[in-house]
């Protein structure tokens, strides 16, 4: 696949765009869009782009004024979805939208724009029987607009990272270039352990405090709530960054201690030395555990793109097949 043009949609820290660079996809960055100035820093040291190229809130982008791309990625919100929020969905009673209802948004860019390929990320919980006259509406929308849309819910830690992560991918493709051959991939045996991905950079300010001990072995462990030196971290959270609410825990001769920001980025599949790179910007280990915990474990996307980009997609013109039909 030569000269993939790509339009990033709530890019967050760019777990799409580390993927097909680990994967050697030859593609073209055409705008990312990140709504938070912090996250959009974040997102520019990482993957070394200009800040210009990011379009801001969705909701003010013209779909007319956009370049052409030919795959969307959209890992939307998940705070009205989630088993920690509100959970009413993609709208409210009234009928307006929420946060995770700027799925509408994408769909919009998508409808004028029509690349060839769109992929979303979400929280399982999109595919719970809760959501389920929600999540029908949805995929019958990608198929309005000309999309057959293939979906399942896959856990990191069956794609070579010990992170016990379950989220559904929605892979679409333009049905007069798809096959109906797309498969998602079959899972891989885990050779890796949490403690791995451990390393000695842990300063005096990730051990755990004596309120915060309390706290650990009175509520959380008991409660399974957080995890302690396990083989196969729990997953990670927005939170996580904070002593006060951590989920995952090391005890090593010092103490307990919470994470370090290399070791949650390199447990989401990025690359330590970027931790290194935010912290010398100035973000804090609070801010980067935000921001690991919404990104997306990038050996997963590394894993379908493999799919969806290297099998070479035929062009033909077939109706869908989703084994998964709920
Ligand atoms: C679940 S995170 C996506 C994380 C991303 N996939 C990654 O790889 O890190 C959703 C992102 O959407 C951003 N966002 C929320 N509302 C937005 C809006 N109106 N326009 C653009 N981005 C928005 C949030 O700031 C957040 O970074």
């Amino acid at each position: 696949m030569k000269g993939l043009r790509v339009l990033s949609l709530f890019s967050g820290i760019g777990a799409f765009e580390e993927a097909l660079k680990n994967i050697n996809i030859d593609f073209k960055l055409v705008n990312y869009c990140e709504f938070d100035s912090s996250v959009s820093k974040a997102y520019s040291i990482i993957h070394n782009v200009d800040e210009k190229l990011n379009l801001g809130d969705i909701t003010t982008i013209d779909e007319n004024k956009l370049d052409d791309f030919d795959l969307m990625t959209y890992g939307f919100p998940c705070q009205d979805i989630s088993a920690l929020g509100d959970q009413k969905g993609l709208m409210d009673e009234n009928g307006a939208l929420t946060r995770s209802g700027l799925f509408f948004e994408a769909v919009r860019i998508a409808k004028k724009k029509l690349p060839k390929y769109l992929l979303a990320e979400n929280v399982r919980m999109l595919v719970s029987k809760k959501f389920k006259t929600q999540f029908r509406e949805m995929l019958k929308l990608l198929d309005e607009i000309g999309y057959n849309t293939y979906w399942q819910v896959l856990n990191s830690k069956d794609y070579g990272v010990p992170h016990s992560r379950n989220r559904v991918f929605l892979v679409s493709i333009r049905k007069d270039i798809d096959d109906g051959q797309f498969k998602f991939p079959e899972k891989i045996q885990l050779s890796k352990k949490a403690s791995d991905f451990y390393d000695s950079f842990a300063s005096q300010d990730h051990y755990l405090r004596e309120k915060d001990m309390k706290y650990l072995s009175e509520f959380r462990l008991k409660k399974k709530y957080s995890s302690l030196n396990s083989d196969i971290i729990i997953c990670q959270t927005t939170k996580q960054g904070n002593l006060a609410n951590p989920q995952n825990f090391i005890r090593d001769k010092k103490g307990y201690r919470v994470m370090t920001s290399r070791e949650l980025l390199a447990l989401q599949g990025f690359k330590k030395k970027y931790a290194e790179a935010l912290l010398n910007e100035g973000f804090t280990k609070e801010q980067i555990g935000k921001f690991s915990g919404n990104s997306i474990t990038v050996d997963v996307l590394e894993r379908i793109f493999e799919k969806l980009l290297h099998t070479g997609i035929k062009v033909e013109n077939k109706i869908l097949k989703n084994e998964n039909i709920i």
